[in-house]
């Protein structure tokens, strides 16, 4: 039985493209291995300040979480900042992590791009926290959507250098892992780019079935194929890419034919899609409001979910000081 890990920030409410680039997996995985699925809210104060809504946003994740199917009988589902040892693994590893490589990530350039004012020390350890995260559990794989593959690397450098370190072959290199198939990336409805929280292009599990038509009716395409098998624009492929996702494949060539041959309505299209993500979402939407209602439920889930991360998290930082050397007289 292989240990997984893996923790979404708590920036607010879940989307489609978190759903199959990361918990769709979790939800496969959770029967087979032993795994941790965590909401990253450390991680979400090297961005976020509003207290308030931190709050708010932790609980909305975790309870889309359980609504989106991972089972707290099954899984350890927890909030981050309940595990403090991981504080400890991160201290430790960020004296081995150098400022010249955490500089260089595509993430930590983005993110000092986007808050100029604000690139803090958290922002440029980011990807430390996220090792300390997968290896406080010894995790092998962590299913994550392609974008997280960078930070991943960071984790297995990190890994190499410290077993290097102390001569020892203690932390194993996990793998960014998607269920069978290959990293998943779900464009936005804007014609270019992923579908993101801060890009204003997606999404949610929440989102009513009236909501979900509104934006895939005005999702951007083009003016159509001009001639038999032309090459499609960005934005119509997104479109395609997410009916790849949802729908079964008999519409899924229907529509591809109707494109072939220049006959395609987009209208038509972009109607199908909304049915088919609505049929997703569903019945997410409705076990989201369920368990929202469910308070002592999520107090007692996330209290038995950090107690079990705490066990694997006390053994290890016991472990790591031995190796580093700090002992008791
Ligand atoms: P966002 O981009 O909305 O801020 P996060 O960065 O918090 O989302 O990502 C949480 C998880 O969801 C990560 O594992 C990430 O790889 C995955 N994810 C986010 N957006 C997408 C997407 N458009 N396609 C595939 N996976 C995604
Ligand atoms: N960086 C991840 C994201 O933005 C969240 C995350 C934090 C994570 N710690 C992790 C993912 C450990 C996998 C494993 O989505």
């Amino acid at each position: 039985m292989e240990i997984v890990a893996s923790g979404i920030r708590s920036t607010g409410k879940l989307h489609l493209g978190n759903y199959f680039g990361a918990i769709s997996n979790f939800v496969k995985m959770q029967h087979k291995n032993k795994c941790y699925f965590f909401i990253a809210d450390y991680h979400t104060l090297t961005t976020h300040h509003n207290n308030k809504e931190l709050h708010d946003n932790v609980r909305r994740v975790f309870v889309e979480y359980l609504a989106a199917g991972l089972d707290p009988e099954v899984a350890n589902i927890y909030i981050q900042s309940d595990v403090p040892e991981l504080c400890e693994l991160y201290l430790l590893l960020n004296m081995s992590a150098y400022l010249g490589e955490l500089e260089r990530t595509t993430s930590f350039k983005d993110k000092a791009r986007k808050q100029p004012d604000n690139v803090n020390a958290g922002l440029l350890t980011y990807p430390v926290l996220m090792a300390a995260d997968i290896l406080i559990h010894h995790a092998h794989k962590v299913p994550v959507g392609k974008d997280q593959e960078q930070n991943l690397e960071m984790t297995r450098k990190f890994v190499r250098r410290f077993n290097n370190m102390y001569g020892v072959k203690y932390f194993r290199e996990p793998v960014a892992y998607n269920f069978g198939e290959e990293l998943v990336k779900v464009p936005g409805l804007d014609g270019k780019g992923k579908m993101g929280k801060s890009e204003n292009n997606g999404i949610f599990l929440s989102d009513d079935e009236k909501t979900i038509r509104k934006k895939v009716m005005s999702a951007v395409t083009d003016s159509g194929p001009q001639k038999p098998n032309s090459k499609m624009s960005e934005a119509v492929q997104n479109l395609f890419t997410i009916l790849e996702i949802v729908s079964t494949n008999d519409t899924i060539e229907y529509f591809k034919e109707k494109y072939a041959s220049c006959e395609i309505r987009y209208g038509d299209l972009k109607k199908q899609l909304a049915e088919d993500i609505n049929k997703t979402i569903e019945p997410i939407r409705e076990k989201i409001k369920e368990i929202d209602a469910n308070n002592d439920f999520l107090i007692k889930t996330a209290k038995k979910g950090a107690e079990k991360a705490r066990e694997n998290a006390v053994n290890t930082i016991k472990e790591v000081r031995e190796i580093i050397g700090i002992r008791n007289f």
